[in-house]
């Protein structure tokens, strides 16, 4: 690289052709000044590019090449092509992302070898091509795809004819035409921006691991963060939601030479496509979508922090998003630590039941629809048949498992692991077959057991369905008498109990039981001055622990109708729950009637002490806002469907969003109505528990509680993040609606934005908050079915996908309904106490 040298350019601003032209038109000769770039595609040696106007423009207004600064307060120039026609100034390519011009006096020019020197203003060059070959009559052309080339005038373009292409050295963006791997020798991958006003090579990139058998990963530094495997013919084997396509055609290359990516357009007018991978890490496919003018965000990689993330289960483990839990351990293994698997951390992964002893009869058991295991150390020969490939794994005693290297689609090819199979991970619908070796004496079982099974199924008889009948219920009768005894004993019993009920008893479990005496000692027992409030299920202290860890002592206050045992248990599981956006649950104490539960200290207290103040509401800014509804999004998807119970909240608020130091979102007081049980279901419910303002109609009115219920309680939460006031007690001089009935009219009047809290948009856009509002309205729907679950609103808050129209919401007018029909029933109401017990109308 000559980045440095400095050299005198000859530069002519006017192209040749326009000089002939100059002769017979003035008019044209001025545009031609002001405007020099209009119509050209290309510059040629001698023809410039200059900081200030000049661009040049691809055929067709496709692509743009000029001068830029980033977005933000940099004033530094860069030489980058960005669209032109639509989505104008996203750029996808930047010349010198390292070596920033510090003025406007940035020149662009071309050698008569056809090398392009980026200049500064004392003529340094601060960026140039290389070129290993040389042309007569170099020309540097902007191509429709956006690909800058050198070649030769009167060369074709096709990618041998190119002396330099900045296709060669991709930046954040991978564009169709691009490649994406080891090509005519070269490792092409895309890395991230520094920041979003910094171009210079940031800390992501994503590319092709060469290693064995080439897959795709996306990497931090040196170290992976997320893979989507092999290619396999259609799609990368970890990608799930890439589909074949007719308007461009994907396909991997594979070969002694070169190991790459590539989409190619089949046409001109394709929809536009790119993938960004931005300064978090995250990769986007995106496609512009004409209809709203906006980039529709398809498919996103390493944002699902769970199965996508790279090594989330252990060695010979799956992951499935759509399990309960999320990582289970390959058929013939099982987890290497019980204790670790049964606290969800599942980094120590599986191990074989039987060891493999490399003896006669060994062979494989099918796995369908997976993610590939890593192939980094894996072996691989692309004219092998399956049957081959077998036999290959057989013979060799550490090769692990065995499938086809799919990557033309034509079903050959062979791909053997040896050692551990890591990061596997199972698909509902796609996904691949995958091969893993057993031992003899486990196949043997295994064959074992599907005999007997075949056996019980025709012998069984209607005798034998009495007696197990006869036997089930015997076991009943007793299993019911013992456990009324249960709940008599005493805790030391339980947790004998509970050591004894895991399969793995001679480990050491971890009882988060934290005793009385450290619980008084750390809340000065129970002194008014480290009280943080109070709310229907109790006080709530701030308590120091003696290593200076702070905690939050939630003093239960109704005496639990639950026994002991079961509140431990549930204290057990609830324990477990783990995720960014919901508080973390420490522990619990248990003292003579009283039952208390420990939970990390939040600092910045919750939403409702910031969002409905007038003096704190502004450090809200919309961006946080934006972030604090999207965690409290996922925390609740979480509890709804991907933690391993199913929870639903029943008392979403604001003072029930806690923030942390950095003021992300953490939802609090989940899984109370467990710990509170008594009503469980529909028909035993006699008592609503919730707040005024966030209780969902079929709830309040005839106790129906489900995720929906939940679902209209987020809403109200949206509507009033965004507006920056209570749903209850909303007053209006135009009407006497409640805020949802604010936020309806406002829609109606095709004003919603109106709604929003008055302040200064900052960084975000107005379509998003917005967007907020719709969704907000979707939540709050009167009819539950009319609501999204969960995991659409997460995607409608992350994509730009259509959104239905909202109808009229529930509790659209001040809810005299919900006034008149509760009363305050045995746990009035008070000023400090939101949350409130309502009787159930009935
Ligand atoms: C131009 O670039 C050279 C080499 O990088 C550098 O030493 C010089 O300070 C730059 N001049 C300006 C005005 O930025
Ligand atoms: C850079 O080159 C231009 C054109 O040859 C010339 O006019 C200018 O004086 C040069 N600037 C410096 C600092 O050498
Ligand atoms: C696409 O457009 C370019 C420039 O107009 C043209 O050279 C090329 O042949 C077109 N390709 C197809 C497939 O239509
Ligand atoms: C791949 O397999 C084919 C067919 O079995 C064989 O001829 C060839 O030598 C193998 N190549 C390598 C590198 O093992
Ligand atoms: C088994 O495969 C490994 C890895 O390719 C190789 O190092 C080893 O030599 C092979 N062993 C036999 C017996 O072929
Ligand atoms: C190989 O890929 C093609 C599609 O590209 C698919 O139809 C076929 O089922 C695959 N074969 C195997 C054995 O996975």
């Amino acid at each position: 690289m000559s980045i440095s040298t400095c050299s005198r350019p000859h530069t002519i601003m006017i192209t040749r052709e326009q000089s002939v032209f100059v002769k017979f038109m003035l008019c044209s000769f001025l545009l031609a000044i002001i405007r020099p770039s209009i119509a050209a595609d290309s510059i040629s040696p001698g023809a410039s590019i200059k900081d200030g106007g000049d661009t040049i423009v691809s055929v067709g207004q496709s692509f743009e090449l000029g001068f830029f600064s980033p977005s933000g307060t940099s004033t530094r120039r860069y030489l980058g092509i960005w669209y032109k026609s639509f989505s104008a100034g996203t750029v996808v390519w930047v010349a010198n992302r390292e070596t920033p011009l510090l003025d406007q006096s940035g020149l662009l020019k071309m050698t008569d070898q056809g090398i392009l020197l980026l200049l500064n203003s004392t003529n340094c060059t601060i960026w140039s091509s290389t070129g290993a070959k040389s042309a007569n009559r170099p020309v540097a052309q902007l191509l429709h795809s956006g690909n800058l080339v050198v070649k030769d005038e009167s060369d074709s373009n096709t990618e041998k004819n190119y002396i330099w292409q900045s296709f060669d050295q991709p930046t954040d963006t991978f564009l169709p035409g691009m490649k994406l791997g080891f090509a005519h020798g070269l490792e092409l991958f895309v890395s991230s921006w520094k920041s979003v006003e910094d171009p210079g090579r940031g800390d992501y990139t994503f590319g092709i691991d060469p290693r064995g058998f080439p897959q795709l990963v996306g990497k931090k530094g040196s170290s992976i963060e997320y893979r989507l495997g092999p290619w396999n013919g259609v799609r990368f084997t970890g990608a799930s939601i890439q589909t074949p396509n007719p308007v461009y055609a994907y396909e991997f290359v594979l070969n002694e030479k070169e190991a790459y990516y590539h989409i190619d357009r089949k046409d001109n007018n394709s929809v536009p496509l790119r993938f960004q991978v931005n300064e978090a890490g995250l990769v986007r496919r995106l496609i512009w979508l004409e209809k709203t003018n906006k980039w529709g965000e398809y498919y996103t990689i390493g944002e699902d922090q769970l199965c996508d993330k790279y090594l989330t289960c252990g060695a010979h483990a799956r992951c499935n998003i759509n399990d309960a839990i999320l990582c289970s351990c390959i058929e013939g293994f099982e987890p290497k630590s019980y204790r670790d698997w049964d606290l969800l951390d599942w980094s120590a992964g599986c191990v074989r039941k039987t060891p493999l002893t490399c003896g006669q009869g060994e062979g494989f058991v099918t796995y369908a629809k997976m993610k590939l295991p890593d192939t980094s150390s894996s072996w691989y020969n692309m004219s092998m048949n399956l049957e081959e490939c077998k036999e290959k794994c057989l013979r060799n005693c550490s090769c692990t498992a065995y499938t086809n290297a799919n990557i033309s689609g034509a079903g050959s090819g062979c791909l053997l692991w040896f050692g551990e199979l890591i990061d596997m991970r199972e698909y509902p619908d796609i996904g691949q077959d995958l091969f893993v070796r057993m031992s003899a004496s486990y196949l043997d079982k295994m064959r074992r057991k599907r005999k007997a099974e075949k056996q019980k199924q025709i012998g069984i008889s209607v005798g034998a369905i009495t007696l197990t009948m006869g036997v089930l219920l015997l076991g009943w009768i007793l299993y019911g008498r013992r456990r009324k005894h249960k709940s008599r004993e005493n805790m030391k019993n339980i947790l004998e109990k509970y050591y004894k009920n895991k399969q793995n008893n001679n480990e050491d479990l971890e009882l988060p039981v934290i005793q009385f005496s450290t619980i008084t000692k750390a809340t000065q027992n129970f002194s008014s001055k480290n009280k943080l409030g109070k709310g229907g299920f109790g006080t709530v202290y701030k308590g120091t622990l003696s290593d200076g860890q702070e905690i939050a002592v939630k003093r239960l206050s109704i005496n639990s109708r639950q026994g002991l045992e079961e509140f431990i248990n549930e204290v057990m599981l609830i324990v477990k729950l783990q995720h960014r956006n919901l508080v973390k649950l420490l522990g619990c104490c248990v003292e003579g009637d009283e039952r208390m539960l420990v939970y990390e200290y939040m600092p910045n207290k919750s939403l409702d002490y910031f969002i409905f103040e007038e003096s704190k509401r502004r450090i809200l800014e919309w961006e946080r806002r934006i972030n604090i509804i999207n965690g409290i999004a996922r925390g609740l998807m979480y509890l709804h469907q991907d933690s391993r119970l199913r929870i639903i909240h029943r008392d979403l608020k604001a003072s029930n969003i806690l923030l942390d130091y950095d003021m992300n979102p953490k939802i609090s007081d989940f899984g109370m109505a467990r710990i509170f049980k008594g009503n469980q279901t529909e028909d035993n419910t006699n008592k609503v528990v919730g707040t005024y303002g966030y209780i969902a109609p079929e709830y309040a009115v005839k106790g129906h509680f489900s995720v929906k219920s939940d679902i209209f309680g987020f809403g109200v939460l949206v509507l009033e993040i965004i507006s920056g006031k209570k749903n209850r007690g909303f007053s209006s001089q135009d009407h006497h609606h409640n805020l949802l009935g604010h936020a309806w009219k406002l829609w109606m009047e095709g004003r919603p934005l109106e709604l929003a809290d008055d302040m200064p948009s900052g960084s975000a856009d107005e379509s998003q908050i917005e967007r907020c509002i719709h969704i907000g309205l979707l939540c709050v729907q009167n009819q539950p079915e009319d609501r999204p679950n969960m995991s659409n609103v997460v995607l409608m808050l992350k994509s730009q996908i259509l959104l239905p129209q909202p109808k009229q919401p529930g509790f659209f007018g001040e809810s005299s309904l919900l006034s008149e029909s509760s009363s305050s029933g045995n746990k009035p109401a008070t000023k400090n106490e939101m949350t409130t017990t309502i009787l159930e109308p009935r």
